[in-house]
């Protein structure tokens, strides 16, 4: 691993990473079609004020993009469906800060963690959480979010797990982003209602700053209100 681009050889979890996560509060998980975009959606989810990506190994175009988008300095890249060690260990070398999984697979989580390189894999089970919380992880992924019981779920998985935080992801949007945004254990959400991929597909940059803005401000709310109460 290059320690040039600030990635330690081995470690645990950098916890300036997922703190800059929470701080973010959302997480735009993005499916690109085409890597010569990458530069412009980044300024896109930037002039949003959206400071994150994680940008999903779905498509060939994404492991081109990696280096890309991680170049900005002022973006704070992920890579998302990382299915295999190898992936990881590509991005990382890439550039890419933190790794999301949609499941538990012990050798993502080992070569994330022999790179220093945070890794949320998915949880949607007590079992799960366990499997993670005896690697060493104190944050991870609820995946699928919402089809596997939403944010009551969530609250009843969380409850044992006082030392754990969350990250659900999938069927997050506008309207239910706040309920998880203002439970404790939630360190921020994904999802891609932000960045729909057609939108992306057609260049659609204003629409994607528009609801990148919506989203910092949910967060900014939710926060305040929590605060608050
Ligand atoms: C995904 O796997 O695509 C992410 O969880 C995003 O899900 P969403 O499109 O429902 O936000």
């Amino acid at each position: 691993m290059d320690v040039d681009q600030g990635i330690p050889a081995t470690g645990e979890q950098p916890p300036d990473v997922l703190a800059r996560l929470g701080a973010i509060g959302v997480v735009p998980v993005v499916v690109l079609d085409d890597a010569d975009s990458a530069g412009a959606l980044a300024d896109a989810l930037l002039a949003g004020g959206l400071r994150c990506a994680e940008l999903t190994l779905r498509t060939p175009a994404a492991e081109r993009a990696v280096r890309a988008m991680a170049d900005r300095g002022d973006l704070l890249l992920g890579v998302g469906t990382v299915l295999e060690p190898g992936q990881a260990e590509r991005c990382a070398a890439e550039g890419a800060r933190f790794v999301v999984s949609p499941g538990f697979d012990d050798g993502v989580v080992e070569r994330c963690q022999q790179l220093g390189v945070p890794v949320l894999p998915g949880t949607a089970t007590a079992t799960e959480v366990l499997r993670a919380r005896r690697a060493g992880l104190r944050t991870v992924k609820f995946f699928p979010a919402e089809t596997s019981g939403g944010l009551a779920a969530l609250r009843a998985l969380a409850a044992p797990f006082h030392d754990m935080r969350f990250v659900p992801t999938g069927g997050i949007g506008p309207d239910n982003a706040g309920g998880y945004l203002r439970t404790p254990a939630v360190l921020a959400v994904g999802g891609s209602w932000m960045v729909p991929r057609e939108l992306v597909r057609d260049r659609r940059w204003d629409e994607i700053t528009r609801l990148s803005a919506l989203a910092v401000r949910t967060v900014a709310e939710c926060r305040a209100q929590a605060v608050a109460s």
